[in-house]
């Protein structure tokens, strides 16, 4: 069944969803420690890969539109999309790793920053609010709510933090498919937009800026960086609207939310 063009699950898909979504948080779990200094983002790349073949599943982003890789890394004033490559990580970087599983034909999308060593408390607070922001969103997100007092949420505890919110990505629907209705913004106002219902399925992944919103896009096609070269973060969950409220299909499984991990 379908809504305003937006699928509506049954709780069996909400099973499907789960793991899927399971298994993406469940590597990023597993990443974490070997998130270290003296690691290129291709080999963080390659065992993401090999873990996610190894759980029968397949990486989403493999070929997803021309993507050749499993998985985002991000680095710094890189916003999303950054393609895994030769860079080392070094003390004090901060990234982004976002990881879509397909398990069983079921999406799970997930993505959480790391850090390396000791970055600047300009960093880390950067990284806290950009959480945070996320799971204000979350808060929001329950029948009879909207897509606009989600935005609203999360646009107005990081402005409240005078950091900005990027404008050129949002949060999508997703189930059987990858990138689906409805588009979820991070900004907003109170009351706009879609009303939300049991069944709908979406991702929330904010991502904010030290610096201005604007984002442009490297030559590779795929790279979106700070145009004021700023620092960038972003946190993923994908959820599901209950009748209660909503369920978060990418809670990680080591209780792991926001850095360091498991220190
Ligand atoms: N996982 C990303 C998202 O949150 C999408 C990455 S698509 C890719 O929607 F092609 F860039 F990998
Ligand atoms: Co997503
Ligand atoms: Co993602």
């Amino acid at each position: 069944m379908t809504k305003g063009g937006v699928v509506l699950h049954t709780e069996s898909d909400f099973e499907g969803l789960r793991e899927a979504g399971r298994l993406a948080s469940e590597t990023l779990d597993m990443i974490s420690a070997h998130v270290q200094a003296g690691i290129t983002t291709d080999e963080l790349d390659k065992i993401i890969h090999d873990y996610t073949l190894s759980k029968n599943a397949v990486p989403a982003t493999l070929g997803y539109r021309g993507y050749p890789k499993s998985c985002c890394i991000s680095l710094n004033h890189v916003v999303c999309h950054g393609i895994p490559g030769d860079r080392k990580l070094v003390d004090g970087d901060i990234l982004n790793i976002d990881v879509t599983s397909i398990l069983n034909g079921w999406y799970g999308d997930n993505s959480r920053m790391y850090v390396v060593g000791a970055p600047s408390v300009k960093a880390r607070r950067l990284i806290d609010v950009t959480y945070e922001s996320m799971m204000k969103g979350i808060e929001a997100a329950k029948p009879g709510a909207t897509l606009g007092d989600i935005g609203f949420a999360i646009q107005k505890w990081a402005e409240d933090r005078r950091f900005s919110i990027v404008r050129d990505f949002c949060g999508h629907g997703i189930g059987r498919e990858f990138h689906a209705a409805p588009n979820v913004l991070h900004y907003g106002k109170p009351g706009e937009g879609m009303k939300l219902e049991p069944g709908m399925v979406f991702t929330i992944e904010p991502m904010l800026n030290a610096g201005k919103h604007d984002v442009k896009i490297l030559d590779d096609g795929w790279t979106a960086v700070t145009r004021d070269r700023s620092l960038s973060a972003q946190f993923e969950h994908m959820i599901g609207i209950t009748e209660t409220g909503c369920e978060i299909f990418t809670l990680s499984p080591a209780g792991y939310t926001k850095p360091p991990y498991g220190a």
